[in-house]
């Protein structure tokens, strides 16, 4: 029996065409609301995720670092605060930095299993693949899952803890954020245990801005990624090199946005969804919001949600952090 053989499937909690099903509603509605918007996890697709992958070394992309750094220097207390015989992992990925927690967590007490949460199947096995090898006496689970509507869904016993990292809770409105924390508790009170939810914190200007519209265009060519997306699932015939890049910081909501710019005036057809969609030239398209934080901010929408905070951590420039909170 090879390896792979010993391991279990991916747990399917997602319908037949959800993705086709999800992407055709969000898009009709997107582009045919004032400002048009699009979600940003449809950037994701292979070579979104590529493209994603770059941005996270990119010099002027410090968030991934700073969390990496947070990770190396606190897995230990972070265990020591909230150790757990199931770790699950939301919008889990590629899991490249689950090592350090999975380690910590070992070293502090009785972790048995962990279940990465993901909608993409590839990120999910490969994670798998990875980890199986490192971590041979863990009970690996892999669930392919919407964590917006479906954590009800996933499996998990004894003290648990939810590990939300990436700052992904960024690309959350405030009342979808509010609605995710709720589900979280939902989820961890029958048996106890906590989150730890990752965060960018809101830095100067000059750090941020960059942060979002590099030198070597890697963001632009991320974000216009979300037009191919388009054209390849929908058939529509966005010319996607007319579109420009932009991130502009929204001082009000505290979060940086992605937009962007037709050049030109377009009339784009989308026969995926029967929609033909009119660009006027210089008209903006909103592709993503990301949410900096205050961490005191943190704190508040996590107590709102029942969720008490027993540590918090961060980098030594204080441009991320990490939040532990407890079921109250
Ligand atoms: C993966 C959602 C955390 O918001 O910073 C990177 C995605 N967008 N550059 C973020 C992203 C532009 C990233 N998250």
């Amino acid at each position: 029996m090879t390896v792979s053989d010993a391991l279990p499937d991916i747990i399917h909690h997602l319908p037949p065409d959800h993705h086709g099903r999800n992407l055709r509603a969000d898009v009709r509605a997107g582009l045919t609301g004032s400002p048009k918007t699009l979600p940003p996890k449809w950037f994701y697709d292979k070579n979104g995720s590529d493209l994603f992958e770059q941005i996270t070394k990119l010099p002027e992309y410090y968030p991934t670092r700073a969390e990496r750094e947070v990770l190396t220097n606190h897995a230990e207390s972070i265990a020591a605060a909230g150790p757990a015989e199931t770790l699950i992992e939301l919008g889990s990925g590629s899991s490249r930095k689950t090592p350090l927690l999975l380690n910590a967590l070992k070293k502090a007490g009785p972790l048995r299993r962990y279940v990465a949460v993901d909608v993409s199947d590839g990120a999910l096995l490969e994670a798998r693949d990875e980890l199986s090898s490192a971590f041979p006496d863990l009970d690996l689970q892999a669930v392919a899952a919407d964590f917006e509507t479906q954590l009800h869904l996933v499996p998990h016993k004894g003290p648990t803890l939810v590990a939300f990292l990436g700052g992904t809770i960024g690309n959350m409105e405030p009342e979808a954020r509010a609605r995710f924390l709720q589900n979280v508790r939902d989820l961890l009170l029958p048996t106890g245990g906590s989150l730890l939810l990752g965060t960018g914190l809101i830095t100067p200007p000059h750090v941020l801005i960059p942060a979002y519209d590099d030198a070597a265009g890697v963001t632009a060519d991320f974000n216009r990624n979300v037009l191919r997306v388009l054209n390849t699932e929908l058939g529509a015939d966005f010319d996607v090199e007319a579109f420009e890049h932009a991130a502009v910081w929204n001082p009000e909501q505290e979060w940086i946005e992605m937009r962007l710019r037709a050049t030109r005036p377009m009339l784009v057809h989308l026969p995926g969804i029967n929609l033909d969609v009119w660009f006027q030239e210089g008209e903006e398209l909103r592709t993503e919001i990301s949410a900096k934080f205050r961490t005191s901010g943190i704190i508040a929408e996590l107590e709102a949600a029942q969720l008490k905070t027993i540590g918090q951590w961060a980098d030594e420039q204080n441009q991320y952090a990490l939040t532990l909170a407890e079921v109250d």
